[in-house]
Order: C-alpha cells, then structure tokens, then sequence
C-alpha cells in the first residue's frame, strides 16, 4: 500500500500568502492597500465593496473597472443609488450582461437606504438581501466587515483544489473545496485573505499554465507534484443547446422601433429590438423583412443565433403595440443590451454600405 497523502499544513497557508499579498496585491479602485484598517461601517466603504462584488459576478476585473468608476462618480453612496431611476441603471448596467443583477442591485439599494443607508455586518444578514448569494455574501462580510467568511469564487475553487488535489469532480467536489478553503480561513485580515486567493487565482495559479516558479504556496501545494491543469477536476462536457431567433430593424423617419422586454426572463426589463421570442428549435422565424446578417450570443445555458432582418414599418403595422420610435442618432443612450447593440451594429452597417 502506497502511504497516505501528506496533509497539507492548512495554517503554514495564510501567513505565506498575505505575505505575497502585500507586495503583490492589485489596486483596484473598490480595494484598500493590504493591511489597512477596515473604515467605520457606516461609510461608503461598504457600498464601494458590495457594489464591486456584485458588478464582479461573472465578469472580468478587467471589463468591470470602468463601469465601477463611473458609478461611483453618479452615485457615489448607496442612498444615492437607490434614489435613481430603474431607466437610468439599466442604461448605465447596459454591457455587463445578466440584467436581473442589475434589478437586484437595485432592489438591494433600495433595502439598504430604508434602514438608513447602513449595510448589515454580518454574512447572514448580507445574505438575505436581494442578489447576494452565498459567494457576494461572504465577500462582503469579509472584506468590507472582516469577518472570518469562507469566500469560494471561480479563482479560489481552482488554488484550492490545486492546494490539497481534490480529485472528486466538480460540481460534487465543491463541499470538499468548501471544507478545505474554511480550513485555510485566517480569523483575522479575512478581507485580505480573500483577496489575495482572488490575486494568486488570476495572475499565478491560472486555468492553463500556471507559473508554480512563482507561487508563494508552491511548497504546499499538493497538485504541483502531479498535474495542476488537471484541477480543479470537472465534469464530463456537455453541449450548450443552441437557439436560432429572429429580431427585426424597423426604421422610420431616422428613428427606430423599439420595445421593452418583460419584466421577467431573460435580459428582463431592458429595451430592445423586437424579437420573434427566440423559439428553440424549428427554423424560430417566419415573418416579414429581409434578412441582413446574424449574431451568436452565449448565455448560460443556451448558444443563441438571432438573425436581424429589415422590416418596413408598413409590413410590421399589425405587430407594432408596444414601443417606441427611438432616434437612431441617440441609440447608444438606450441602454441595448450587447446581443441588441451587436445587432444594431449590424443594421447601421448595412445602412452605411448603401450610403443610406
Ligand atoms: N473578483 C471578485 N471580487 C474581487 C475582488 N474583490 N478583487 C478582485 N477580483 C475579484
């Protein structure tokens, strides 16, 4: 019999990794520098944090940084937030994709300013706010309020699994990934920690080629010595269904017809072109217009191809009830979501080709 595993030394973990953190910590414009008193919480800090964090889910540091600042300048606390106009944010959010955070984001706001524009301090309490799961929750717990939270993002469920080789696949291994992050919890600097597991996730221990040459835990960690790509281990791949839609450009006077999306589903609440409902399946079409192009959006659970045709408004009068006739000089003002804007672009093109 082989001998066991070695254990890794799950304390010898914090104290290598804030040391790295401190010199090697991003700034980011939502972040303290490491080691820094935690501001009173009822300052905008904590706004700052969970603001970032929910702009953060699912999306890049990178594509985020601009959208933050620019929050910020507009609504520089969360009582002003919450006094803005549903418009005005979904046209602001327009670009970060997944709209229902933008309505919780709202709808948290809103929460928040009711109880005098205080965030709630503790991870239970964060969590039963509206659009803060499990991850934001601890996240913000963590970092704005430095309590001890168990903060797994994308980045620190591949260090961790890298760290003590979890060799059961995702998303069965996340429990085990769970048990072991809060086994490297420190009770203090808990901000800190789990930013540094984000920074070391980003820039060191990466999804392909990681530079272990680099790494402040290299010495702990257990995936070195085999495979680190390998981790963390997922599932059999399966397909994303595809979808094909229709959606139609219907101009008018220098204007273009656009509606308003149903408060629920997907990209809930936003303007967009009027669409055919994107019908899985079958040719999803039908309908008047000449079509011009296609764009393919991922979402989540589908792969959408939505064709764009030209309609005159005269074929689409039957069709036209809700909606406005927006100036096509001011689209970027609508606040399309990026599938509309994209095809939008589509049509202004054509347009452009004929000197129209
Ligand atoms: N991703 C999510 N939260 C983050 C943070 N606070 N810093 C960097 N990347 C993040």
């Amino acid at each position: 019999m082989p001998p066991p595993d070695p254990v890794i030394p799950a304390l010898a973990v914090a104290p290598s990794l804030l040391a790295w953190y401190s010199g090697a910590a991003r700034q980011l414009p939502w972040r303290l520098p490491p080691g820094s008193a935690l501001p009173p919480a009822d300052s905008a800090w904590p706004y700052r944090v969970w603001l970032s964090e929910v702009m953060l889910q699912q999306t890049t540091v990178a594509a985020v940084t601009g959208y933050f600042e620019r929050f910020i300048a507009r609504w520089p606390t969360v009582t002003a937030l919450a006094a803005a106009g549903d418009d005005e944010v979904m046209a602001a959010w327009a670009g970060l994709g997944y709209y229902a955070r933008a309505r919780n984001l709202l709808a948290c706001a809103r929460e928040v300013a009711g109880r005098g524009g205080v965030f709630p301090a503790t991870e239970a309490e964060l969590r039963a706010l509206p659009g803060l799961g499990a991850y934001t929750a601890a996240a913000v717990a963590a970092i704005a309020f430095g309590e001890p939270a168990v903060v797994v993002d994308a980045n620190v469920e591949r260090v961790v699994s890298r760290l003590f080789a979890i060799a059961t696949p995702l998303p069965g291994g996340r429990a085990e990934i769970r048990r072991a992050a809060a086994a490297i919890t420190p009770a203090a600097s808990a901000g800190d920690f789990a930013q540094a597991m984000m920074d070391l996730g980003a820039s060191i221990c990466t999804s392909r080629r990681p530079r272990c040459g680099a790494c402040p835990l290299a010495g702990l960690c257990k995936a070195r010595r085999v495979a680190p790509e390998r981790f963390p281990v997922k599932p059999p791949r399966r397909v994303r269904p595809e979808r094909r839609g229709r959606a139609w450009w219907i101009e008018r006077d220098g204007a273009v017809w656009l509606v308003r999306r149903p408060g629920r589903g997907m990209l809930g609440g936003m303007r967009a072109l009027p669409d055919d409902g994107w019908h899985a399946g079958g040719d999803g079409l039908g309908g008047a217009g000449r079509l011009i192009g296609a764009v393919t959006h991922g979402f989540t659970h589908f792969t959408l191809h939505l064709e764009l045709a030209l309609c005159a408004p005269e074929d689409w009068a039957g069709r036209m009830t809700a909606g406005e006739w927006w100036p096509k000089a001011r689209l970027a003002e609508a606040g399309l979501p990026s599938l509309f804007a994209r095809a939008a672009r589509l049509a202004l093109a054509e347009e452009g080709e004929k000197g129209g």
